[in-house]
């Protein structure tokens, strides 16, 4: 890759602000004072440093947040905010975009990432990774739910649900707290699954994705990096 486009990518500005960079003199590979922007660069073999810092290529980032409530996951929306503005600049040459989508309502746990295929791992219907939530509920939700959600609901669209583990964490007669583990992720699958057993939503959080749980010390629009552990246990 060119040593232009590599910085580039790398968050040392656009082409222009690398080029300046460049001529600078403060752009070195291996041991060689680089002045050409056109000048290949292979990072397996040679060694990059940009005012005496090495500069680490990665291609990938994998960040976790704790989605706020009233923010939508998507990239870019004319109306609303999108999870990608509470994202530090710097990482805007990455172009990350959200893995799978939470309501513009429903907080917690909200991966973003700039690989494709990390996201197809996670997110294909075909590989059943759960994804646990924690809701408040306006009603009581009864041992025949737990059975019934432990069957698959009909939806009012006609879909059957696949067979999802609900807990009752507790109830007072009036309002429950449940958790809900789902291996399937239709379009607001919780709250209509909730509904179909004739009560209502009123809080959800995302809690877990696959064995992956919520750092509960990033507060609501807060993120971190993943480790390299966390990434791998969730793609095997
Ligand atoms: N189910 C929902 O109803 N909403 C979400 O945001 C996620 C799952």
């Amino acid at each position: 890759m060119r040593i232009d486009k590599l910085l580039a990518n790398m968050g040392y500005g656009s082409r222009k602000d690398v080029k300046i960079l460049l001529k600078q003199g403060v752009v070195r590979i291996d041991d060689e004072l680089v002045k050409d922007a056109k000048r290949q660069v292979n990072l397996e073999t040679e060694r990059v440093t940009v005012q005496g810092e090495v500069v680490e290529y990665r291609p990938f980032v994998y960040l976790m947040m704790n989605k706020p409530s009233g923010v939508v996951s998507a990239t870019e929306d004319k109306v609303e905010s999108t999870v990608i503005e509470l994202i530090d600049p710097s990482y805007a040459h990455y172009e990350l975009f959200p893995v799978g989508r939470l309501d513009k309502d429903t907080t917690g746990l909200l991966l973003l990432t700039n690989d494709g295929a990390f996201n197809h791992a996670l997110m294909s219907p075909r590989k059943h990774v759960d994804k646990v939530y924690i809701a408040e509920v306006d009603g009581e939700m009864t041992v025949d739910d737990v059975r019934r959600f432990a069957e698959g609901v009909e939806l009012e669209d006609g879909y059957t649900t696949k067979p999802a583990r609900l807990e009752v964490l507790s109830r007072d007669g009036r309002r429950s707290t449940i958790r809900l583990t789902l291996s399937e992720g239709k379009y607001h699958q919780v709250k209509r699954m909730v509904a179909a057993v004739g009560k209502h939503v009123e809080q959800l959080e995302r809690v877990q994705i696959g064995p992956l749980e919520l750092d509960r010390a990033l507060a609501p629009g807060e993120y971190r990096e993943l480790t390299d552990s966390e990434v791998d246990q969730l793609i095997t």
